[in-house]
């Protein structure tokens, strides 16, 4: 009697998971055809096996209602900006798309056109001027725009880290006729991803660190036009080519010199399979 392959022990186990929801089906396969590959390819041994399982384990231990370790872990092996990839596939002219983060709060305060959103002044604030316009694939100025901005403080920290009920650097904005924009804020600064769990062990691991370089974040959308979930990077910083989360495109850096940062957004319009 012949000994049955790996690879017949794989299709076996792939033909276990193939009925039911044909979406379950097709995923189903292609996780276990590339699990069972790892395994094959990389001749894992029970004790590294056993030592991921223990890793996945303190993962979840990690999670609670405001630390999600395993979104990290997605964002750090670069899943998460492969989805917003994927996921939101626009145009060339189109603003570039990348990750959301866990640091957004719902319900930011409205503000006027150029007002401050610094709540909370620290000694190290570096003020900064943000302006641009929001405009259409074709160049055309889009009014009525909403901008949802959100950023890190100068000491390194979102204010969220601070404590669930403390608001600093948030706010909406509309844009006006000319589909202009403009608020008051701090320089933001390169700051680390929280590495005091089993995602910071992986990346000392890698010889990574988790830094990731100095931005701004915006949800820009208009009715009618497809929003986009994107970030303005500081020119200037360090981390640029070494995001922690694979998150910099070079369409999204530009100048925070001398107090002042101009970015435009472009949107495209919905289509009617749905943009
Ligand atoms: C952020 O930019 O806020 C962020 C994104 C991914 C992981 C951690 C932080
Ligand atoms: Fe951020």
């Amino acid at each position: 009697m012949t000994k049955l392959t790996a690879a017949q022990h794989t299709e076996q186990v792939i033909k276990a998971y193939s009925k039911g929801d044909p979406r379950l089906v097709e995923v189903m396969k292609s996780v276990i055809t590339h699990l069972h590959a790892i395994v094959t390819e990389t001749n894992l041994t029970h004790e590294e096996w056993f030592d991921a399982i223990d890793f996945l384990t303190r993962t979840g231990q990690k999670c609670d209602n405001v630390r999600q370790e395993f979104i990290l872990l997605s964002d750090t092996l670069g899943v998460s900006m492969l989805l917003e990839m994927i996921n939101h596939r626009t145009g060339d002219r189109a603003t570039e798309p990348t990750v959301f983060g866990p640091f957004h709060v719902d319900g930011s305060p409205q503000r006027r056109s150029g007002e401050s959103i610094i709540d909370s002044p620290l000694p190290t604030d570096e003020p900064l001027e943000v302006f641009g316009r929001v405009l259409d694939t074709n160049s055309r100025p889009i009014r009525g725009a909403t901008l949802d901005v959100w950023q890190v403080q100068s000491n390194g920290l979102y204010d969220v880290q601070q404590g669930a009920s403390v608001r600093n650097l948030r706010g909406m904005f509309t844009s006006g006729d000319d589909g202009k924009f403009s608020f008051r804020t701090v320089r933001p600064v390169d700051y680390s991803v929280p590495d005091d769990g089993p995602v910071g062990e992986m990346l000392r691991g890698a010889k990574r660190h988790g830094y990731r370089p100095a931005h701004i974040h915006f949800v820009v959308s208009a009715p009618g036009h497809v929003p986009v979930t994107t970030h303005v990077f500081d020119a200037k910083s360090p981390y640029l080519n070494s995001d922690a989360v694979f998150g910099v495109r070079d369409s999204l850096v530009v100048s925070m010199e001398n107090g002042k940062c101009e970015k435009d957004f472009t949107l495209e319009p919905v289509t009617r399979s749905g943009g």
